[in-house]
């Protein structure tokens, strides 16, 4: 009760022009933390957590197998693709959307967006439209730079998910003491995660205008992922359903590597498809879920998914996601939580869902420098905005590659290369403390660079580095 008073409190100081939306943000919120408080206990229960039946998930060779649509470009005019634009690239040590981050010869992860929409859009006559899923941290700046594409043959839109408020640990109140998300204010809202796309998609307005432009899915992704360019022979599956029923939700999936231990894994749970998140998983149970063998797949966050489902359940308050409770530390030691909830999660809400197992190449996130320096690497080319692994790469497998804390903040990485090395015969990378790279050095094998406190390493320019362990002075 009383934080249904607190949050009356906060709405009354909306200006009018922000009344509205303010009041529908503030009403699912208060939905979302009412289920938190009812909710006791964990949200699935482990005895029934079951492998998925064989044909739940699909190898993608046999959907490939079923080739293209006699007229590729009536397929794709039903499309639509939505990346999820709401993160801020503050883990790389950046201000502002982590989609203005520059990842590959000047171009960001919005520039990559849009060339493979136009050149998808172009090759097949078409018009795919793109649209971008805001948040409050990321709407102005994105916004001022999609003038930039306006020549561009790719519609852009955008819609806004929500701005929820904090909450204090201790006394489950908000923080917010007003509507405003500046100055005192700037850490007492957050982005309510990408779950939060069907009831803002829905709340747009969107949903319904390309409903009534005969669009069909939505292809939702990641926009730091680099791998999830449109497939047409997914598309083609979903709009020429194998047994006619149509399907209403792919989940893309990708096999597992014992380095992949934070995606979710999908699971057949009371006879359906259910997206299980380690956060979900009891502690006596948490070695099984990340063995390689037991389940073998995790999510990639690329996802297929019918319009008019989404409407037919948002509309019967049917979706379905389960909470996750992400606590956070204040920048003056406040102890807050804030409700989340993931898009994928929604899997077990739609009829005849289906996982499709994708080769590795349509999981290309980039959440690190490390990542960042693979991707800026002749390790891959560019093609119209896509990125494939490079031919001249003789094993298919991507190096391991562990910068340190130096290197953390995409500026202090870009100072200490360079320029990027020749990364096609490596291996392994590990480098460690105050290191810069020179022009044109060349990395092969396992190579790993450490330079001790108070030391600093300078890879020479053209050094050609072999199986190699520079450190401090001592080089082997
Ligand atoms: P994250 O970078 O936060 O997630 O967001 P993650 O660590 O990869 O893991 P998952 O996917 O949550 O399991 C992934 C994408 O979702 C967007 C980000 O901008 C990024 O593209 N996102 C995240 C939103 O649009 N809104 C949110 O509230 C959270």
């Amino acid at each position: 009760l009383s934080v249904k008073k607190e949050l009356e409190k906060i709405l009354i100081t909306a200006p009018s022009h922000e009344f509205e939306h303010t009041k529908k943000d503030l009403d699912g919120f208060r939905k979302l933390f009412h289920r938190f408080l009812q909710e006791k206990g964990p949200s699935v229960d482990w005895g029934k957590i079951q492998r998925p039946p064989e044909d739940s998930i699909q190898p993608y060779e046999k959907i490939k197998a079923r080739g293209l649509p006699d007229n590729v470009s009536s397929v794709l005019n039903k499309l639509v693709v939505v990346k999820l634009n709401g993160g801020l690239g503050t883990s790389m040590g950046c201000k502002g959307p982590k989609s203005l981050i520059g990842v590959r010869n000047e171009n960001t992860f919005l520039d990559l967006t849009v060339q493979q929409i136009e050149h998808l859009n172009k090759t097949y006559n078409t018009d795919v439209p793109l649209v971008l899923m805001n948040s409050f941290n990321t709407d102005e700046d994105t916004k001022k730079i999609l003038q930039k594409y306006s020549h561009c043959r790719v519609k852009i839109y955008t819609f806004n998910q929500s701005r929820y408020p904090r909450i204090n640990k201790e006394s489950l109140l908000p923080v917010a003491k007003d509507v405003s998300y500046s100055g005192e204010n700037t850490e007492a809202w957050y982005p309510p995660g990408h779950g939060d796309i069907y009831a803002s998609f829905y709340n747009s307005g969107l949903l319904d205008i390309f409903i009534g432009e005969g669009k069909e899915y939505i292809f939702v992704s990641n926009i730091d992922n680099l791998g999830a360019t449109v497939d047409l022979y997914i598309l083609n599956h979903l709009m020429n359903p194998p047994n006619g029923k149509p399907c209403e939700f792919v989940m893309e999936v990708t096999n597992k590597t014992r380095a992949d231990v934070k995606g979710g894994t999908l699971t057949q749970y009371e006879g359906k498809l259910r997206l299980v998140e380690i956060a979900q998983v009891p502690k006596a149970h948490v070695d099984e879920f990340k063995s390689v063998s037991k389940f073998k797949i995790f999510n990639t966050n690329n996802l297929w998914i019918s319009l008019a489902a989404v409407k037919r359940l948002q509309e019967k308050n049917a979706i379905d996601m389960e909470i996750i409770v992400n606590p956070k530390t204040l920048d003056g030691g406040l102890n807050v939580i804030q409700l989340e909830t993931a898009v994928g999660a929604a899997i077990k809400s739609f009829e005849n869902s289906l996982g499709i197992n994708v080769p590795r190449s349509r999981f290309l996130p980039v959440k690190t420098t490390s990542d960042l320096l693979l991707v800026m690497s002749n390790l891959y080319s560019l093609n119209a905005g896509s990125l494939t692994m490079s031919e001249k790469r003789e094993f298919p497998t991507v190096p391991l590659v562990k910068l340190g804390s130096s290197f953390t903040k995409v500026q202090d990485y870009l100072r200490r290369f360079e320029s990027i090395p020749d990364m096609l015969e490596l291996d392994h990378l590990t480098v460690s403390g105050d290191v810069t790279f020179g022009k044109h050095v060349s990395l092969k094998g396992t190579v790993i660079i450490i330079a001790n406190h108070g030391d600093r390493i300078d890879i020479p320019p053209g050094a050609v580095l072999e199986n190699k362990i520079v450190s401090g002075n001592l080089r082997i």
